[in-house]
């Protein structure tokens, strides 16, 4: 069981997603920079020669569709029955309901592996590089995209720590929030990391239904409703004074070769 600030992880995001499924994927998908969202900007890293791909932890499907290609087969894998019956009613998939750390494919078997917030959600990171890499044919790729706290602006930093102050905490992840020494992780796993990214996305806020949405996508297993009101009341006092109120979103996307 993976217990991370003393949480039954399992349970929490057994919970969440049974309760929420497709929140993550409504937030990230009004997520932007530019024209695309980080769903885009991690598709487009994945080789046009890639025909197998996996989509680790797809929840409501938002990545597998954006990796979907004439001639390549995506599969999507998640532990969440909700999240998986959401994706469904909108494509065939396949869908797979499966846990990240003992995947249904062979050794080698797979050109590519895809994670859209993946890696900070499913722990032991070790165990989970330990799989990636088993089903990965050599040359295939990990690609995958996770939040971190850079970059930002001076008005972001603003907006963050005032949401911050009244959640009294920051959205919380089984895995580590900032990849450390990532490198050296990959490579101990037979992996090369080839490029690190970061992109900062924005998310406008221009409504109460807006700001509830962004909250309720968050992982605060320990914030009591008391607090989450407080930071959606802060949030709207923000678009009633200043007509609508972003929301910095850092990426980072990593690239590793087997
Ligand atoms: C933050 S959501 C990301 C969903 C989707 N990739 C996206 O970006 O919209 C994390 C997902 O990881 C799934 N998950 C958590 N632990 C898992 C595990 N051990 N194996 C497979 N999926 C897992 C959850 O059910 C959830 O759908």
């Amino acid at each position: 069981m993976a217990r991370r600030f003393g949480i039954d992880w399992d349970s929490y995001l057994e919970g969440f997603h049974t309760e929420r499924p497709g929140a993550m994927e409504q937030v990230l998908s009004r997520a932007v920079n530019g024209h695309h969202t980080p769903y885009r900007w991690l598709a487009r890293a994945v080789s046009a020669r890639a025909t197998t791909v996996l989509d680790l932890a797809c929840g409501a499907g938002a990545m597998t569709r954006e990796l979907e290609r004439p001639g390549r087969l995506v599969v999507g894998v998640d532990i969440s029955a909700a999240e998986l019956e959401l994706a469904q009613r909108r494509n065939a998939g396949p869908w797979i309901r499966g846990d990240a750390l003992r995947l249904p494919f062979a050794d080698q078997s797979l050109d590519a592996v895809v994670s859209s917030m993946g890696m900070v959600v499913i722990h032991p990171t070790s165990a989970l590089l330990e799989e990636v890499a088993r089903v990965l044919r050599p040359g295939g790729m990990l690609a995958f995209i996770a939040p971190t706290v850079r970059p930002v602006s001076p008005g972001d930093i603003r907006v963050g720590a005032n949401v911050v102050t009244r959640l009294r905490s920051l959205p919380r992840f089984p895995g580590p929030l900032e990849l450390t020494d990532f490198a050296a992780t990959l490579r101990s796993h037979g992996m090369r990391k080839y490029e690190d990214g970061r992109e900062r996305y924005r998310i406008t806020i221009h409504s109460r239904a807006d700001a509830e949405l962004m909250i309720s996508a968050l992982y605060l297993p320990a914030t009591s409703q008391a607090r989450l009101n407080a930071a959606i009341a802060y949030l709207e006092r923000e678009v009633r004074d200043h007509g609508k109120v972003d929301l910095a979103v850092p990426m980072r996307r990593i690239l590793a070769l087997k």
